[in-house]
């Protein structure tokens, strides 16, 4: 066709070159090496001098298919696949940055970032200084003659801040730093970091993605410059995404269009009417004008997102309650499914930390996340209001 195609459409139609069945959806590629028919082709391989693939640790057709997919959706130059978005993560961190450099990353990130940023990353000479996700003097108070790259995500996880892209855009180039964002919950469905000048952008696949609970999944999008040394970090350290998985989330992304509208729907209708639920202190939803940062997320998001977040009356043991008394949301540590869940940080994935060392990350005693799934809101609502009823007192 002559006109260019809308990146929702390139998400559901590039696909592999057909083989010889002449199979309408793509083959599973499942090799761990590709073979050559002479020599001189497999010279020219290694020497970089023809495309094709040597590996699948490299490459392989699934997930260049699955990374082709990524980056017309992203609007960028080239990706690469990884086995989990915590590999994405830390392949972005080890190519791009060297003993020496300094990082800035905002407070409220992934748990597993943090551990990363805060442990490993400094004995490897890598220092960071944590910033808080809207305090802009802060910001520029923390840069340093080595701050080598921001790296943040918005909304973040669980605590639903949006942090500003356009400012963030903005400091990054001032200050010449490689600009890095976790763009998970948003995908580039709702969000475009590239249009606030992201250099790179990273998702963990395993959530929105796949959409259905069954594979992890890692994907590093951006500057093709900057994607190449990770490709290069990723080639020989091998954090590598199989095939398989890459088969199921090229699929998957040919609805991620229309699953993220229902999502999108159910928790803003949920967030809304637990807005008024008398053992609710507070309810947090980006596309609630009750958000701190309402108008950086109408500004930057074109919906509100899949997770909404409140705080239950009766704080720690309350939160338990509710977990117990859920009769349809499954208690599961993912988000991201058709099926609706619930997880209360406090008592699980924040649990060995002191209440003071929670409340510095923002997880406060009653917190519950939810994420919508694709079941009929009302029958979602009605469960959470069941627990709730059940949790008091
Ligand atoms: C924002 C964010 N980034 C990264 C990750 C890590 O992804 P994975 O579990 O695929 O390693 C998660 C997981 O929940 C996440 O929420």
């Amino acid at each position: 066709m002559s006109q260019e195609l809308h990146p929702i459409t390139k998400a559901i139609r590039i696909q592999t070159t057909k083989t010889g069945q002449s199979e309408h959806s793509t083959p599973l590629y499942l090799t761990s090496s590709f073979t050559f028919d002479e020599a001189e082709t497999m010279r020219a391989a290694f020497a970089d001098e023809n495309d094709n693939n040597i590996y699948s640790r490299f490459s392989n057709p699934n997930v260049d298919e699955f990374v082709a997919k990524m980056c017309a959706l992203e609007d960028v130059e080239d990706g690469f696949a990884t086995s989990t978005g915590m590999s994405a993560v830390f392949s972005s961190f080890m190519a791009l940055m060297k003993s020496g450099d300094h990082l800035l990353c905002c407070s409220s990130v992934f748990g597993s970032t943090y551990t990363i940023v805060n442990k490993y990353l400094p004995r490897y000479g890598i220092t960071c200084t944590l910033i808080p996700a809207n305090d802009k003097d802060a910001w520029e108070a923390a840069v340093q003659p080595n701050t080598k790259m921001l790296f943040l995500e918005t909304p973040t996880n669980p605590q639903l801040e949006v942090i500003d892209l356009e400012h963030a855009g903005k400091f990054a180039k001032k200050h010449n730093l490689i600009f890095n964002v976790d763009n998970c919950f948003a995908t580039p469905l709702l969000q475009k970091p590239v249009e606030y000048g992201a250099d790179v952008i990273i998702h963990s696949a395993t959530k929105w993605i796949d959409g259905q609970g069954r594979v992890l999944g890692g994907v590093i999008v951006g500057r093709k410059d900057l994607i190449n040394e990770i490709y290069l970090f990723c080639r020989n350290t091998g954090p590598a995404m199989s095939p398989f998985n890459a088969w199921v989330l090229s699929k998957s992304l040919e609805t991620l269009d229309v699953r993220l509208q229902r999502h999108c729907e159910n928790a803003l209708k949920i967030a809304t009417a637990l807005q008024s639920n008398p053992n609710v202190s507070w309810v947090k939803y980006p596309f609630l004008a009750s958000h701190p940062q309402y108008d950086i997320a109408k500004k930057q998001m074109k919906l509100g997102g899949g997770v909404l977040c409140f705080e239950i009356k009766g704080g720690v043991e309350a939160g338990r309650k509710f977990l117990n008394s859920l009769e349809l949301l499954s208690v599961t540590a993912n988000l991201g499914d058709s099926r609706s869940i619930a997880s209360h940080p406090a008592s699980t994935t924040h649990s060995k930390l002191s209440d003071d060392e929670r409340a510095a990350v923002g997880i406060t005693p009653g917190l519950i996340r939810v994420s919508a799934g694709l079941e009929y809101a009302d029958d979602v609502l009605r469960d959470i209001e069941q627990a709730l009823e059940k949790s008091r007192g």
